[in-house]
């Protein structure tokens, strides 16, 4: 969701700003724009709606501003349709800006300007934000920042320049991420590591309200009251290779295939002779043992992660777990405090409904646990307890490899926290953990035959619905299964708890309808066949993910996927990679953008 980008440096910032641009596409856009400073000390502006590749298109025919400072940004539209006109840069007069976030009292602030006469070209909150800036500017770019800041509520992060401050780009940020990128002669601001590491692994990351100064000399932070402050400098530990396509057709293909290396490289760091350890993420028998309910909030596929992690834990440490969607958590006056664990699960760390729900069960007295797989993000910063995944950077907007390791870690958590109440013992601890630990080599297997997926996915193109269901864990994993297609085959699907399917949804069954049947549980396997067999016989076109040693009659399914035998609890671990290629074949055949799907974002840091 909105990307932002700044440099200064001896390069051709106009290239930088493109280039750092496109590794920033994958958080969702719909228009770009950027500004920079021209040979003649000019602010030269470029903007437009849609791709990168029309920014692109229209410098070739209006002319390429040529400078060596300037920002950048790609626009997730929140307020104001995409256009030319509401696409940033805006401009405050003497003041540029590029925003990510909300200004939530921008209405309030309009009015208040046009009272003082001040005009509004676009529609957009970060207008207002960039006139507020002019109309309070007093020559002093940092004092007219920390000013203007405490006028501004909602999330933001601002690249800003000034007009009177050639070759000097300044940036702030609340709440939403900014990252400020440091090499030799040489330095960025960024809304992510990605778009600098072509140049740098080295940079700053930027805490709520400090003010950070680009210029010729390098970098220097400031606190909100303009003091020079001192911060650690970080370094990347991804490189440019990690964030390319690696001889893949897309990113998403070639994050389905990192998995195994990603669960490797997220639980063998966390098991200590045979058993789960997760005291380096200040997670203790101790502590499991004191909690009386355990909450799971996220959004998205995260969410869905938390639906296995409620199931597996359920099942194995007999303590309560409710899994909440952030946007609803956080409105519905939760009974949640003392006594109770919140796990934030988020790939991103800066989702803004999950972010809140953590601020929320802070402030009630629980303690909160993140899950979380951007480094330094604000939730993996904010959280009592943290558990980093190593997925690596995922690129592709719909998750796969981030799923994965989720549940991996929601396993990992659950038998450590069925070992701590005594719910298992360590011979059965033991002999769960090695079975997790089978599961890496079992999905290099299963990738090494992707041709029945392409076939099941081909016969999915025509259809306008289908349906996911299941019982039990394979409910959880239908859920994931059902967002996956929708995200970028743009095929309306439910999933649904194949017990459910009865009390309504039946009617919507027609001839040739397919229908995704999960069947990998035993105890519930009889059941689930009974409700595949109720739609095949309303004529659903039924496809089923089930053990390989399964001889499905011919009055139950069409197709069939089949998947080597493991523990029924760890069957989501292989069952999800089915459904994300699925997904992705579908998506493929039908000649879709699938790492940037329609209206989406990766990163959803607005409300
Ligand atoms: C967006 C993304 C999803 C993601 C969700 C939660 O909707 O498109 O892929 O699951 O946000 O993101 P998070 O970063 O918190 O896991």
């Amino acid at each position: 969701m909105c990307g932002i980008v700044g440099y200064v440096g001896n390069r051709d910032c106009t290239d930088v700003l493109i280039n750092g641009l496109s590794k920033l596409e994958y958080r969702g856009y719909d228009s770009a724009g950027i500004a920079v400073f021209d040979n003649n000390q000019k602010i030269r502006v470029a903007k437009s709606k849609g791709r990168l590749q029309n920014l692109i298109d229209r410098m070739n025919q209006d002319g390429k501003p040529i400078g060596n400072a300037g920002i950048g940004h790609t626009r997730w539209a929140t307020h104001g349709e995409p256009s030319d006109v509401n696409s940033h840069p805006h401009s405050g007069g003497r003041v540029t800006i590029v925003h990510n976030g909300i200004i939530e009292n921008y209405k309030q602030i309009k009015d208040y300007l046009s009272d003082k006469g001040v005009s509004f070209a676009s529609d957009t909150d970060t207008e207002v934000a960039a006139k507020l800036l002019d109309y309070n500017y007093n020559g002093s770019p940092i004092e007219t920042i920390s000013e203007t800041i405490r006028d501004l509520e909602g999330s933001y992060a601002l690249g800003v320049i000034f007009a009177d401050h050639p070759n000097v780009v300044y940036a702030v940020r609340k709440e939403s991420p900014l990252i400020v990128g440091v090499g030799k002669d040489e330095s960025f601001i960024a809304s992510d590591v990605p778009a600098v590491l072509d140049y740098t692994k080295n940079y700053y990351l930027l805490d709520h309200e400090e003010i950070a100064v680009l210029d010729k000399t390098g970098v220097k932070i400031f606190d909100s009251f303009g003091r020079k402050i001192e911060k650690e400098l970080k370094t990347a530990d991804w490189d440019v290779e990690a964030i390319g396509k690696g001889g893949y057709e897309h990113f998403m293909l070639k994050e389905i295939h990192e998995q195994p290396t990603a669960i490797r490289n997220t639980i063998m760091p966390r098991i200590k002779d045979g058993l789960p350890n997760l005291e380096e993420c200040g997670i203790t028998p101790e502590t499991l043992k004191k909690f009386r309910q355990i909450f799971i909030v996220a959004c998205g596929t995260a969410m869905h992660a938390g639906m296995v992690g409620k199931y597996v834990t359920e099942k194995l440490a007999r303590v309560p777990v409710v899994v909440d969607i952030a946007s609803e958590f956080r409105y519905r006056d939760p009974i949640v405090g003392e006594g109770d664990l919140v796990i934030i699960i988020s790939q991103s760390g800066e989702t803004a409904d999950s972010k809140a729900a953590m601020h929320l069960a802070k402030k009630k007295g629980a303690k909160t646990l993140a899950i979380v797989n951007a480094m330094g993000s604000s939730i993996a910063r904010e959280a009592d307890m943290l558990i980093y995944t190593h997925a690596g950077p995922e690129i592709a907007v719909a998750s796969t490899k981030a799923y994965m390791v989720q549940i991996a870690v929601m396993y990992l958590f659950a038998f450590e926290m069925a070992l701590a109440v005594g719910a298992i013992d360590e011979t059965e601890c033991k002999r769960l953990v090695s079975t997790l630990m089978e599961t890496p080599d079992m999905i290099e297997k299963l990738l090494e035959h992707k041709e029945t997926t392409q076939y099941i996915a081909s016969s999915l193109i025509t259809a306008d619905s289908l349906l996911y269901i299941g019982r039990g864990l394979d409910y959880a994993l239908s859920m994931e299964g059902s967002l996956k297609l929708k995200e970028i085959s743009y095929i309306h699907s439910e999933s649904y708890a194949a017990g459910e399917l009865k009390h309504g949804t039946i009617s919507l069954i027609h001839d040739g309808m397919p229908v995704i049947a999960v069947a990998t549980q035993s105890d519930l396997f009889e059941k689930t066949i009974s409700n595949i067999q109720e739609v095949k016989s309303r004529g659903a076109k039924v496809i089923l993910v089930c053990r390989d040693s399964y001889q499905p009659e011919p009055n139950t399914a069409d197709m069939k996927f089949g998947l080597p035998d493991l523990d029924d609890l760890l069957m989501p671990m292989l069952a999800v990679v089915p459904l994300q290629l699925i997904a992705y074949y579908t998506s493929v055949h039908k000649g879709n953008d699938v790492d940037k799907p329609r209206n989406l974002a990766k990163s959803v840091t607005v409300e």
